[in-house]
């Protein structure tokens, strides 16, 4: 069912007031289907947990929202298990079913806001692990054909943070499900130094999946505001990759710079670290700012507009360039 001028602020972890001229949601293709009829000459918006989004003003064209749910066992042997998933599943609540079922490789992914069709769409990560890494294959819904195509992983030409679906792509499809490869062994990454440093604070020596899980949530929730009770959207910047020649001229300011490698000999700087240099972190403004203990976010306390978030974000890349040379782009999808 449509409905007309709908609060899209329980849609959005950013908790922003804005209206949707019409809405609905929608748990099959089918339904999905049925509900495009209806769309007239609309834009369209397709939402799934609304944890990437940024509204700025009411949405004047239809949003629709993805609760396809499902988990379903397609292959398994005693190595692996492949697992198909609807996109509308909560991505967390996906976590830790696999976890119970030890099935391995997405423990360093938990606590991520949003849903199961959004993680192959920025390919998301965290911890040294990416979606693409169990990615096995997606199913989506053409809007302009009305038909359904698989996608590989080379297909979905994974980034960082990237996908096919954020450019060439845009817009133009619905993914409806997602596959995965997990491992039945515990195969564990324990490479990234926080979660070296939890684990040791707490005398694992062996850890198991749930343990890396139980680490990785105890440093999320340390660091980053959990947006139902702090409205705000995770990263609202990528981490920029640039030429070395960058990091040089900045270590010859700054005794430790933190960087990765990054493609084609490029590296990547921590975003946090330059908005924290430049004096952002924890800055508050009435009812919005930028996160006490990790500048890459940006919060919203109480009722702020996207505008004012907008904002401030633009005064933080003008600095930030303005200080190291260095253009931040934004992770969110501003609307
Ligand atoms: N740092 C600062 N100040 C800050 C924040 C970070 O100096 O305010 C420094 C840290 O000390 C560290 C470095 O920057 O040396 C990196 O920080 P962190 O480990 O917190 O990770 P990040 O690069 O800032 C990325 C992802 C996060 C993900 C973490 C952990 C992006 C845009 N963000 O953040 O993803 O959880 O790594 O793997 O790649 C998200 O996408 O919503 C998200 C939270």
């Amino acid at each position: 069912m449509i409905s007309s001028n709908t609060s899209l602020k329980p849609h959005n972890t950013f908790g922003i007031e804005v209206n949707a001229k019409r809405f609905a949601t929608f748990s099959s293709t089918e339904e999905l289907i049925s509900i495009l009829k209806e769309r007239n000459n609309d834009e369209l918006l397709v939402l799934g947990g609304g944890s990437n989004v940024l509204f700025t003003k009411d949405f004047d064209g239809l949003v629709i929202k993805n609760e396809i749910l499902g988990f379903e066992i397609i292959d398994q042997d005693n190595d692996s298990v492949q697992v198909k998933v609807g996109a509308g599943e909560v991505w967390h609540d996906f976590v830790m079913k696999c976890i119970d079922l030890r099935f391995a490789g997405l423990e360093n992914l938990s606590l991520i806001p949003g849903s199961v069709g959004a993680s192959p769409m920025q390919n998301i990560g965290a911890y040294g692990v990416e979606i693409k890494d169990v990615f096995v294959e997606l199913e989506a819904y053409h809007i302009g054909s009305g038909k359904t195509r698989t996608f590989s992983k080379e297909e979905c030409q994974f980034g960082y943070r990237e996908s096919i679906f954020k450019h060439e792509f845009k817009g133009q499809y619905i993914i409806t499900s997602v596959t995965y490869k997990l491992s039945m062994s515990n195969k564990i990454n324990s490479s990234y130094g926080a979660i070296q440093a939890e684990l040791k604070s707490k005398g694992i020596t062996r850890p198991t999946i749930k343990d890396i899980s139980n680490a990785v949530i105890k440093i999320r929730s340390s660091k980053l505001p959990n947006p139902k009770e702090i409205g705000n959207a995770g990263s609202f910047f990528k981490n920029p990759i640039v030429d070395k020649s960058i990091l040089e001229k900045i270590q010859n300011e700054y005794e430790i710079v933190p960087n990765y490698p990054g493609p084609e000999g490029k590296v990547k700087l921590a975003a946090g670290w330059l908005i924290e240099q430049a004096g952002w972190k924890g800055k508050t403004f009435e009812n919005y700012g930028v996160h006490k203990n990790q500048a890459l976010v940006l919060v919203n306390y109480s009722d702020a507009t996207g505008g004012n978030i907008l904002d401030l974000s633009t005064q933080i890349i003008a600095d930030v360039f303005k200080k190291f040379g260095v253009r931040l782009e934004r992770e969110v999808n501003v609307v």
